[in-house]
């Protein structure tokens, strides 16, 4: 039998605990827009052994410096692209806390297998402000492998593709999350024909609502995965709430 904890907070912030209680934080973003307030209350996120971020956009870098600076396990990591690399490195993240990699790479933590894959989408650096704008590499996801935990693939922010297809027989992800929100990602149709093309048992929508109210809903995506890919589980959480997903 094989587990992990998997808990969505908002955006494409996701908390995963594998087996052996490593914590993974993909896209750390506390989104505390006024008015907003999909990060939940009393979820701790200061605990991670490694940090992954898909790419360089606000929401998604997020908070990684702040969270980087503070991390205190002797093997944590933040997993990025060598762009985002420098510009954590500008903002004072230390050296030994940083690690780059890129598309078709992996890099193996605690025992832990994370590869960088291919997303279709853009990557660029802040640029609000006097700030311009600066080059952030390649957008990516992460495939997640471990020996005691079912392997789970972030997607990111990213259109349907057909890598996608190639991504299910090179990894065979288990649990595949999934951007659903239209206008700078995938819709829920096309997130449901990325699910099909994946062959995950289960599915998790993200990157929907929030700050910018982005339109696809949850109820959508589950309506279209019932048409497109019935047995696949979909699993569409509060924030905070913590799905368990055992093999
Ligand atoms: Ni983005
Ligand atoms: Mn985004």
């Amino acid at each position: 039998m094989s587990t992990a904890a998997v808990q969505w907070l908002g955006q494409s912030f996701f908390k995963i605990q594998l087996q052996n209680n490593l914590v993974i934080l993909v896209d750390p973003w506390k989104d505390f827009t006024p008015g907003n307030v999909l990060f939940p209350q009393g979820v701790a996120i200061d605990d991670a052994d490694m940090i992954l971020v898909t790419h360089g956009h606000f929401d998604h870098i997020g908070d990684t410096v702040a969270l980087a600076k503070a991390a205190t396990k002797p093997h944590f990591k933040v997993l990025c692209n060598f762009e985002i690399m420098i510009y954590l490195l500008s903002q004072g993240v230390p050296q030994e806390k940083l690690q780059s990699m890129n598309i078709g790479g992996t890099v193996t933590i605690q025992g832990v297998r994370i590869s960088m894959v291919y997303a279709r989408h853009s990557s660029g650096i802040g640029g609000f402000g006097p700030q311009p704008l600066l080059e952030g590499g390649d957008a990516a996801g992460f495939v997640i492998r471990s020996e005691q935990s079912p392997t789970i693939y972030h997607a990111g922010d990213t259109d349907l593709n057909g890598d996608m297809a190639l991504l299910a027989d090179r990894y065979e992800p288990y649990v595949s999350i999934l951007p659903i929100g239209g206008i700078f990602t995938m819709d829920p149709h096309d997130a449901a024909l990325a699910a099909r093309m994946l062959r995950s048992k289960a599915v998790f929508p993200a990157h929907y609502g929030g700050t910018f109210k982005l339109p696809g809903t949850p109820e959508e995506f589950t309506e279209a995965m019932n048409k497109v890919a019935p047995q696949v589980a979909v699993h569409a959480p509060k924030p905070g709430e913590v799905v368990t997903i055992t093999v």
